[in-house]
């Protein structure tokens, strides 16, 4: 009698011989090759490598911003070669979450506001996701500040914010490209801490892009990425 193996949960991630060129002929640039990795829901990578080395151009594929030039990416299972650019925002919208290295929030708007911003794109009245709003600006520490504008608050309190703007819908998947690039190493180390305890909390799974060497250590996972290739996982 065959033994029926156990279901896998499927993955968040899921990359087949990927690769990415940008532009064509004499002046190609393979940004990423033959890129093949399994990120499983629950996981806390670091993606580790010089610049130019392709991280950002991975995590752009990882979180549906762009499309491989090569091989096949699938995320939560749908491959991005079967969906049209309105799916894939879709896809974006409910399962995954962004943050970056300059923040990327809107000056004019309150923290409040920020944190709300991809609630009000899915259509919440201010209203009805006023207590999810507060819950995530709590746990990222920044209940006192709610009503102050990004420019008010320190660096590392402006990426508190995007950390809560990107985990507001509860997403699968978090996206981070280098958020303790513009950081002091001390506050640096608080936003990982910060994101540790999020992945630990909420189940997120978070694949991050780093040159931290605190951030490196403290993960569960590092890929290391030289030239577009995966060199060690
Ligand atoms: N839009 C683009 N057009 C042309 N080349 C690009 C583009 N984006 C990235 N590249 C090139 O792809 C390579 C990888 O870049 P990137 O993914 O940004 O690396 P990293 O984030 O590790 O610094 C680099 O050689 C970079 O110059
Ligand atoms: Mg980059």
């Amino acid at each position: 009698m065959n033994r029926i193996k156990p279901a896998e949960p499927l993955p968040i991630v899921a990359m087949r011989n990927a690769g990415k060129s940008y532009g064509k002929g004499a002046g190609v640039v393979h940004a990423l090759r033959g890129v093949s990795t399994t990120i499983k829901p629950g996981e806390f990578v670091a993606l580790c490598g010089p610049s130019g080395s392709g991280k950002s151009t991975l995590l752009n594929l990882m979180g549906g911003i762009d499309y491989p030039t090569e091989g096949d990416v699938f995320l939560m299972g749908q491959s991005l070669a079967a969906l049209n650019d309105a799916q894939t925002a879709t896809l974006r919208a409910n399962a995954i979450g962004f943050v970056f290295q300059f923040f990327n929030l809107l000056p004019v708007l309150s923290v409040f506001d920020n944190v709300y911003y991809p609630l009000m794109l899915n259509g919440y009245s201010r209203k009805v996701a006023r207590d999810q709003v507060m819950e995530i600006i709590e746990k990222v520490g920044l209940s006192n500040h709610y009503r102050r504008q990004p420019g008010e608050l320190s660096g590392g309190q402006q990426q508190r914010v995007a950390i809560a703007r990107a985990l507001v819908k509860r997403p699968a998947l978090i996206v981070a490209d280098e958020p303790t690039g513009n950081l002091d190493s001390q506050t640096g180390q608080e936003i990982i801490e910060l994101l540790l305890t999020m992945n630990d909390e909420f189940r997120t799974t978070f694949v991050i892009s780093t040159h931290s060497l605190q951030l490196r250590k403290m993960a569960k996972r590092v890929l290391d990425i030289e030239d577009g290739r995966l060199i060690n996982d």
